[in-house]
């Protein structure tokens, strides 16, 4: 089973590596632990993973706003979200190999990696900590945000008076966010730096539990709109000592990846916690007045949280498939880096030229990509790798009735269509 998993994983590595979604940061260098570089095609997946969030949170419904906070904050917002004293982790060294583990990960006394005796555990924050200005002392402590959440909270009223927006609402953020994890692995699975994608609603207390609801149902939806499969994935209950400490009651989305099920999104119910605390520590009254009841109420908050990077390797993981001669992504055709290859069938007859043209007009407006090189079948081979999922290919028939081929990945079927009706055909399969 172990052997299986690693299996998996390891080719997706490979596969990440080889086809440019994703590389060891500073490899030339030796590489540096559980960071990752995003190549050409990742890069373009994880742009469209956003885009297909911002779309879904900003643009398609009528009740939530943007924002991009700063990453360096006021560090009395850590005090007061509970981070500087709460956001920690149990920590156990072996006497013997000096490896370190998150306590909760041992079962039994003894050390998982050489038997040797265990330190005693002592919490360690997971906060990086750096200095603001030229002066290294305990004033100009700044911390590298561990969520993106608190800028939020923090700007709640200055978005509430600018988009005269009102209750409920929600403001939606995406952004990096840094943890010093004991045990970062599985790849880009869990690492020291990552991206958030998370929105804050802001509700009248009383219907936070239906609001609640409502986000577990509409997140649910949105991962299988991405094309996750419905059967892998699964929602977890918070138990009492799961819960963080802002929270009253949370559900993990999680999937089932080749090493279990994990979690992709935490949705909270942290109530009036975050607002209250700003309001103690920063002593600015932050309320909400509604004008219909005359009531004047902290709002309490139901948060949508996902991790950007976890998204696509899941999608990754989820797309992956081998067949006795290809190995394909099948990737949903709103999220794949590159919508559509075009390919002459050969090198010859004018088919270049018209190949060419086809993919001028094309690269203008969707991604696509160009390649004459090789055979038509490894042509592709190399496609399907990269989870394209659909190319057009220009053969002998292209300058007698201008027609092409447009062959689709999942099935490898093939139709002809006019070249006239590209667009729209392209249009309509990618629902772009
Ligand atoms: N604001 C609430 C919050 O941050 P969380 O459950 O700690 O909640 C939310 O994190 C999501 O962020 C996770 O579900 C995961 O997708 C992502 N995430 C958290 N830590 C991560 C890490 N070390 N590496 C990659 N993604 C991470």
């Amino acid at each position: 089973m172990e052997k299986k998993i690693n299996n998996v994983m390891d080719k997706l590595v490979s596969l990440c590596k080889r086809r440019g979604f994703i590389y060891q940061s500073s490899e030339i260098y030796g590489g540096i632990n559980s960071c990752w570089d995003y190549g050409p095609l990742g890069v373009e997946m994880k742009k469209n993973i956003k885009d297909f969030w911002w779309r879904s949170m900003v643009y398609e419904r009528n009740d939530i706003e943007g924002l991009d906070a700063s990453i360096l904050m006021h560090p009395m917002i850590w005090k007061a979200s509970g981070h500087v004293d709460g956001f920690t982790d149990p920590l156990v060294d072996c006497k013997k190999c000096k490896n370190r583990f998150k306590a909760t990960d041992i079962k039994g006394d003894k050390c998982p990696m050489c038997g040797g005796e265990l330190t005693e555990s002592r919490q360690f924050n997971l906060m990086f900590k750096t200095f603001m200005g030229p002066v290294e002392d305990e004033a100009s402590i700044v911390y590298l945000r561990p969520e993106t959440a608190q800028g939020i909270y923090v700007n709640f009223l200055n978005v509430l008076n600018s988009s005269r927006r009102k209750i409920p609402f929600g403001i939606a953020q995406i952004g990096k966010a840094f943890r010093n994890e004991i045990t970062p692995g599985n790849f880009i699975f869990r690492t020291r730096e990552f991206e958030q994608m998370e929105m804050q609603y802001f509700v009248k207390p009383g219907t936070d539990e239906e609001w609640l609801e409502k986000w577990k149902q509409e997140r649910m939806e949105w991962y299988i709109k991405l094309g996750l499969k419905k059967e892998k994935l699964i929602f977890h209950k918070h138990s009492k000592d799961e819960l963080a400490h802002y929270a009253k009651d949370a559900y993990d989305v999680q999937y089932e990846f080749p090493f279990g099920f994990q979690e992709l999104e935490g949705i909270h119910n942290r109530t009036d916690f975050d607002l209250s605390r700003h309001q103690q520590f920063s002593g600015k009254i932050i309320n909400y007045f509604e004008e219909s009841t005359k009531e004047r109420y902290i709002p309490y908050i139901i948060e949508t949280s996902a991790g950007c990077d976890r998204t696509l390797l899941t999608c990754l993981v989820n797309a992956y498939d081998e067949e006795e001669e290809r190995v394909v992504l099948r990737l949903s055709p709103v999220i794949a880096p590159i919508k559509v290859a075009v390919f002459p069938l050969v090198n010859r007859d004018g088919m270049p030229e018209i190949a060419k043209k086809v993919y001028e007009d094309l690269r203008k407006k969707i991604k696509a990509f160009f390649d004459d090189s090789g055979s038509i079948g490894r042509r592709y081979r190399r496609q399907d790798e990269a989870g394209t999922p659909f190319a057009l290919t220009i053969d002998g028939e292209t300058p007698e009735n201008n027609t092409v081929t447009l062959r689709e990945r999942d099935s490898m079927k093939q139709i002809r269509i006019s070249m006239d009706k590209i667009d729209e055909v392209l249009k309509e399969k990618i629902s772009l």
